[in-house]
């Protein structure tokens, strides 16, 4: 009885958030060559991508030297015995604002959320090590409301290294339910779904950008060698920002550490914009002084 209040408790705010993607969507149903739209991932070649891996070359070869670095702002959230796993990049560094807020990427996430759309967290650059031992992920989805992940290769990534899958057309379906990824019965649908339509990889060269919804389709993380990839979230709703309570580093300035004028954008305005302290706002967003 509990579980099954559980489950239906979410179902009319679901109805709401999966109205407000049905206005949404009517917009930009007619925009040509919406692979994103179409297939919820999408992975293309960049320059970018490759300048990207350049200019932190002595960052990813000796990720504990970042937060000396004067490449950006950094600061590393964790570590395992192989080596630094996470750093955050403070959203104000200028390469960012160079190489990734930059239309190839903006252009397709605009045709994809067809309304405002934010930066969810801080940008991370992320590492993955051969050797390492990772519990193979199974597939769900995040929230099952827009989320889009873009995910910059800066190694070469084959399917032996760590990379992500995605099963392509799954974000076109609307959901009131997220679905349980451990239980056998999802666990068989998304098996059966998986044959159906094609699985697309985070696989390819340097400087390759993947970008998908992991909101509301089906991905999980196929656990592999060395990987090192920056990666962004964004959003359009606060619902996707819930984890940042537990998202606690000692110096908050490195969430956003400047009143820069490089943040007075829409693209910010989840992170810059000040919230009341209420039930539902991540402690994150009254914390910090900007
Ligand atoms: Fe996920």
């Amino acid at each position: 009885m509990r579980n099954l209040f559980r489950i239906i408790r979410l179902i009319p705010i679901y109805f709401f958030i999966n109205l407000r993607r049905f206005i949404s969507e009517k917009k930009i149903l007619n925009v040509r060559n919406n692979d994103l739209l179409n297939n919820g991932f999408v992975k293309f070649k960049s320059e970018n991508g490759k300048k990207i891996k350049e200019f932190l070359y002595e960052i990813i070869e000796d990720p504990e030297t970042a937060e000396f670095s004067n490449l950006g702002k950094f600061k590393i959230l964790n570590r395992n015995s192989f080596g630094v796993k996470t750093i955050a990049i403070d959203a104000s560094s200028k390469f960012l604002h160079q190489y990734v807020f930059v239309n190839e990427i903006l252009d397709k996430l605009k045709n994809y959320y067809g309304k405002e759309f934010y930066l969810r967290n801080n940008p991370t650059i992320q590492f993955n090590y051969d050797g390492e031992v990772n519990d193979t992920q199974f597939f769900h989805l995040d929230y099952c409301a827009k989320q889009t992940s873009v995910m910059i290769n800066l190694n070469e990534i084959n399917s032996e290294s760590t990379h992500m899958e995605y099963i392509e057309k799954t974000n076109k379906k609307y959901r009131f339910v997220i679905p349980d990824r451990e239980e056998k019965k999802v666990i068989d649908k998304i098996e059966k779904i998986s044959k159906k339509y094609i699985v697309a990889k985070t696989t390819g060269n340097i400087g390759d950008i993947s970008i998908f919804d992991a909101g509301t389709g089906f991905h999980r993380q196929v656990a592999g060698g060395k990987r090192v990839m920056l990666h962004l979230n964004f959003t359009e709703n606060l619902a996707h920002t819930g984890w940042k309570k537990n998202w606690n580093p000692k110096d908050t300035d490195y969430w956003f550490s400047e009143n820069s004028e490089i943040l007075n954008n829409n693209l910010f305005k989840m992170i810059t914009k000040k919230f009341k302290p209420s039930l539902m706002t991540p402690k994150i967003y009254y914390k910090i002084k900007i």
